[in-house]
This record gives C-alpha cells, sequence and structure tokens, in this order.
C-alpha cells in the first residue's frame, strides 16, 4: 500500500511539473517561429493546448486515486511527450537544414527542449513499470542530465541578453563554464563506475553540484526579477527566464532527494 501511494505521489509531481514546461516549450517554438510559417504555429499551439489540458487533469487528481487509473493518465501523457517530442526534433532537423532562415530559436535550445521531453518520457516509463535505477546509477545519471542543461541555461541567458549588458552577459559565461566544468567532472565519476560509486564520493559529488546550482538559481532569480521589471535590455520572454529558474529548483529538489536517500534519512523515491 505504501508503494502504491508513493507511485500516485511521484506521479503527480513529475506530470505537474513536466506538463507546465512542455506547455511553456511550446510557447516559446511558437514566439521564435515566422510569422509565415503558420502550419508550425499551429503545431505548437496544438501542444500548448494539449499540455494544458494535461497539467489542469494532473492538478485535480488527489493523492487518494486508484493507481490504475494513474497508470493510464501516465500511458497517456507518455503518448504526447512522445509527439512533442518528435515535434521537436522535426523542427531542429528543419533549423540545421536552413529551412527556416530568419526564425528566433537556437538549434542547441531545440535540441534542449527535446531531451527534457525525453527525460520526461523516461520518468513516466520508469514510474509505470516500476523499474528505478539502482540509487549510484541514478544518482551520476541524473547529475550528468541536469548539469548540461544547468550549463545549457547559462548559455541562452548569455545569447539572448542584449550585447550591451557586458557585466550580465559576463556573469553568464562564467556559469557556463563553471557547470561545462561540473558537467566533464560528471562525466569522469561515470566512466569510472562502479568503483567511484562509494557513499563519500557520491555525497561529495552531490555536495559540489548543489553550491553551484543554488548559486545559478539565485542568478536565475535575480534576471527574471529585472526582466519583469524592464530593468535589463534582452529579448528573453519573462516566461523563459522563470522557467529556467524552476528547472534550477526541481534539479536542487533531486540533489536533496539523493542526498538522503544516501545518508539513508528516508527511502529513494
Ligand atoms: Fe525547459
Ligand atoms: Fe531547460
Amino acid at each position: 500500500m505504501e508503494l502504491l501511494d508513493a507511485f500516485v505521489a511521484r506521479s503527480l509531481e513529475e506530470v505537474r511539473f513536466w506538463s507546465r514546461i512542455m506547455k511553456e516549450h511550446s510557447l516559446f517554438l511558437r514566439l521564435g517561429f515566422r510569422c509565415e510559417d503558420t502550419v508550425l504555429i499551429n503545431e505548437a499551439n496544438h501542444f500548448y493546448a494539449t499540455f494544458e489540458n494535461i497539467e489542469s487533469r494532473a492538478n485535480r487528481f488527489t493523492l487518494n486515486e486508484d493507481p490504475n487509473v494513474i497508470r493510464r493518465f501516465n500511458d497517456e501523457v507518455h503518448v504526447a511527450v512522445s509527439h512533442i517530442w518528435l515535434f521537436k526534433r522535426k523542427v531542429l532537423g528543419l533549423i540545421l537544414t536552413c529551412q527556416l532562415p530568419g526564425a528566433n530559436n537556437f538549434p542547441l535550445l531545440v535540441d534542449h527542449v527535446s531531451r527534457e521531453a525525453n527525460y520526461f518520457r523516461n520518468r513516466l516509463m520508469e514510474l509505470n513499470t516500476g523499474r528505478l535505477e539502482p540509487l549510484p546509477d541514478a544518482i551520476i545519471d541524473e547529475n550528468v542530465f541536469f548539469l548540461r542543461i544547468m550549463a545549457d541555461h547559462a548559455k541562452f541567458i548569455s545569447h539572448l541578453l542584449d550585447p550591451s549588458e557586458r557585466k550580465l552577459i559576463d556573469q553568464a559565461n562564467q556559469f557556463s563554464a563553471d557547470f561545462d566544468q561540473l558537467l566533464f567532472q560528471a562525466r569522469d565519476l561515470e566512466s569510472m563506475r562502479p568503483q567511484s560509486q562509494t557513499v563519500p564520493l557520491l555525497d561529495q559529488f552531490l555536495d559540489q553540484n548543489r553550491v553551484s546550482v543554488k548559486s545559478l538559481r539565485d542568478f536565475k532569480k535575480t534576471a527574471r526579477d529585472l526582466i519583469e521589471a524592464c530593468r535589463i535590455k534582452s529579448i528573453i520572454h519573462p516566461l523563459l527566464a522563470d522557467h529556467v529558474f524552476r528547472e534550477a529548483e526541481h534539479f536542487l529538489f533531486i540533489i536533496d532527494m539523493f542526498e538522503n536517500s544516501l545518508t539513508g534519512k528516508t527511502a529513494h523515491q
């Protein structure tokens, strides 16, 4: 019974977080298309509506919901996420073959949002099959994934700020270099496994990553507030600034969950 409760809670948490993220990706992609790309714009609007619907249904479910209902819901979400992943990869192909000259989505951004869709899809699969990775593997794999996501965010912020915002661009570039380095460290730990998967090494790994994610999270929060108050020059949508801030918060939540599992405070997931 306890396991089933955990299944419903974890599922709702993941779907609520990531369906909002997928909905916002649809908006960002749409904003980057040219006005003549009406077919792509319609597709993006369609995904926006799909994930808005999923998000509001996920918010209406309670923790007392029948796990079988949630399992079917996860399957349905999985199909929608597979479709948006395909759409993102198609858009990436169009950009990289120069079929959308003048459109405003960076290829790395489109690749990035497709990686997030793929991550969400895998999480749904793991939840529904109950096949979770062993904790030491999950710690390394999730950090490799999220450190790259954070490094990308720093690069997007740097490139979407107005070139005259020299100080902020400099800070964003420093975060980019910091996270590239953390990502390389994570990959080193990855190639040294299983021997690298000792509790002290994994604990130190989490501690070190947490420090940098916290300071990036604070930088994003400041950037978001400044953008909302129209105090800096950029082509960053305020919602994009908030979006990357929430993803950093989510990573911190995951780091803390791993830390607790590693030190035996609570059960893993
Ligand atoms: Fe995202
Ligand atoms: Fe992201």
